[in-house]
């Protein structure tokens, strides 16, 4: 009996190892959930002041964009929506600031990321955004403020 489960154990952390970290791991340490977009204050209030020194001159001081540079509120949202955190993270990495691509090192980039996702409407929380694609790929690209916006205009009581 005793050795039956310890068989069954055993298969259990084969099928673990099988599927590699990403099934295994999120269960583990639950502070890591799949999916929980989380920077915290701090590390936006960082990527502010780096957006400020790179980004700003192009993108505007509010985000609103200028010329032929897109804005990054709102519409943000929108093009990147239904991908993962990486992707945006991956493009700010290789193609911005447009002038110096890929000057940033990861842990900036990230905070602006951070930055970026707060001006979006995307609230703050207790642990700082991820800087490597790899943790970066199983957090969602947040939807939050575009829904929120839309809530609150059409559905009057
Ligand atoms: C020299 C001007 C310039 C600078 C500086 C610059 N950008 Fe851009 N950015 C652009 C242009 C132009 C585009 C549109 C590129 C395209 O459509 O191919 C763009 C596109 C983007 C996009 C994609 C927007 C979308 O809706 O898909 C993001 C995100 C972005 N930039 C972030 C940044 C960040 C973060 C910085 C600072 C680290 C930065 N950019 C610095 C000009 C700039």
């Amino acid at each position: 009996m005793a050795f039956n489960a310890l068989r069954r154990r055993g298969v259990l952390l084969s099928a673990c190892v099988v599927v590699g970290g990403l099934v295994c791991a999120p269960q583990v340490r639950g502070a890591e959930r799949t999916g929980t977009v989380s920077y915290t204050a701090e590390q936006a209030e960082h990527g502010a002041a780096l957006y400020k020194q790179n980004c700003a001159v192009c993108h505007g001081g509010t985000l609103d964009g200028a010329f032929d540079t897109p804005s990054l509120r709102g519409r943000l949202i929108s093009n990147w929506s239904g991908t993962t955190l990486d992707k945006v993270f991956h493009y700010i990495s290789k193609a911005m600031p447009l002038f110096a691509p890929g000057s940033l090192k990861p842990a900036d980039n990230a905070a602006i990321v951070a930055f970026i996702l707060r001006e979006n409407d995307v609230a703050p929380g207790p642990r700082e955004l991820p800087s490597d694609e790899g943790a970066l790929k199983k957090i969602s690209f947040p939807s939050v403020g575009g829904k929120r916006a839309k809530k609150t205009s059409s559905t009057s009581p």
